[in-house]
């Protein structure tokens, strides 16, 4: 993140799309259009849980994807799908205890988990998501505190669940007695619309729901929400969110209410997904023309982050300082697992950001990537 804003750097770094993948006109227009309708209220404190006609427009969205008996109380917002996992977290797990969760996962995700002191519970990750067998016998083992998964185009994996998968997974946590939080981020951007949600399969008193407005409309408004299950865990979630912040800025959801209500969301989204598309493709075809032989990447269902990984023996952290020097940065592998006590984590897997780089630039980086490592295979 510290490199995104570096105009030299072909960046595939940063986690995030450029400024070209936002909808600026479209959120300009929702800004002067709330300003208008909503005046000073804008600018006045709020209720914890959030503005009422924005999670009526999620609850709505959410019932569309099949999470048929959602109701927007059920819903609190929050200042993206940070603090939505942060906050979960906080009520859900002590210092010591375990949490489940991806590896690889998102490296955001790791950190949290760091800071509320609890140790992490590695669930390997195939082409399909996480593995369900290692986590029926891993939960049943370990009894972790929660399970935290991101059911649709995963970071860094790019994976996604199936439907069956999903009821399976509820099944497993429900067996076991491990909540499961949904990390729902990337779902609206997979290429065929979104599976239902694990939400679909339960009443709230197994799965948590989290996500944001961050991959689909803009990151900088800080929006998200969740749905914490259970009436006792919504009030819990409430409260200490609004110890945290009282309550998620007024002015953002307004415009991002505006910006859902004018039916802006879905023709931005099919704008995404095909640029999303296109950026991989070109991406997937210059590894195949230049990354070394032996060399492994899934074409995921949507989005914009391939994981590669790289034959064993490459270890990508030796090359960042010359990929570097050459104008390209990547996301090295080891970052997105938890330091295993004694042990070691792979080190030969990379993840690139195709959204980023203007396309040119994106297929250069990407072969001189690909030479930097084949020099060295
Ligand atoms: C899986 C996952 N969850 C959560 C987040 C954080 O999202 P936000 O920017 O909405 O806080 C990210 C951001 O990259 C992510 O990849």
């Amino acid at each position: 993140m510290r490199q995104a804003d570096n105009p030299h750097l072909i960046n595939f770094a940063a986690g995030v799309p450029g400024l070209d993948a936002l909808p600026f006109a479209r959120l300009r227009s929702s800004m002067e259009a709330a300003l208008e309708s909503d005046g000073a209220s804008m600018f006045a404190y709020h209720h914890p849980e959030g503005d009422h006609p924005l999670r009526s427009l999620c609850a709505a969205r959410l019932q569309a994807r099949g999470v048929a008996e959602i109701t927007p109380g059920e819903l609190v917002t929050t200042s993206g799908c940070t603090q939505a996992l942060q906050v979960m977290l906080s009520i859900l797990v002590r210092p010591g205890e375990i949490v489940a969760c991806e590896a690889p996962g998102y490296y955001g995700l790791l950190e949290l988990i760091a800071e509320a002191g609890a140790r992490v519970l590695p669930l390997p990750v195939g082409n399909g998501g996480v593995d369900l067998d290692a986590t029926q016998e891993a939960l049943t083992r370990w009894k972790p505190k929660c399970l935290i998964v991101c059911t649709s185009l995963s970071n860094p994996s790019g994976a996604t669940l199936t439907e069956a998968n999903r009821q399976r997974l509820v099944q497993i946590c429900r067996e076991t007695g491990v909540r499961l939080v949904e990390d729902d981020i990337y779902a609206e951007l997979l290429d065929s619309g979104a599976p239902k949600p694990c939400r679909a399969f339960d009443d709230g008193s197994t799965v948590s729901f989290v996500t944001s407005f961050s991959k689909t409309v803009s990151p900088g408004l800080r929006v998200g929400y969740c749905a914490p299950g259970t009436p006792e865990l919504a009030d819990a979630f409430a409260a200490r969110k609004c110890q945290q912040d009282i309550h998620s800025s007024v002015v953002s959801e307004t415009i991002l209410r505006t910006f859902l209500a004018g039916g802006n969301f879905d023709p931005h989204l099919a704008w995404l997904r095909e640029r999303n598309l296109r950026r991989r493709t070109l991406a997937l075809d210059a590894i195949g023309r230049s990354f070394p032989e032996g060399t492994e990447v899934d074409a995921p269902w949507g989005g914009y982050m391939l994981w590669v990984r790289l034959p064993d023996g490459i270890d990508v952290t030796q090359f960042q300082p010359q990929a570097q020097a050459a104008g390209v940065a990547y996301a090295a592998g080891p970052a997105f697992f938890a330091a295993p006590a004694g042990g070691n984590r792979p080190v030969s897997q990379i993840r690139l950001n195709c959204a980023r780089a203007a396309e040119p630039d994106l297929e250069r980086g990407v072969e001189l990537l690909g030479n930097i490592f084949s020099a060295r295979a």
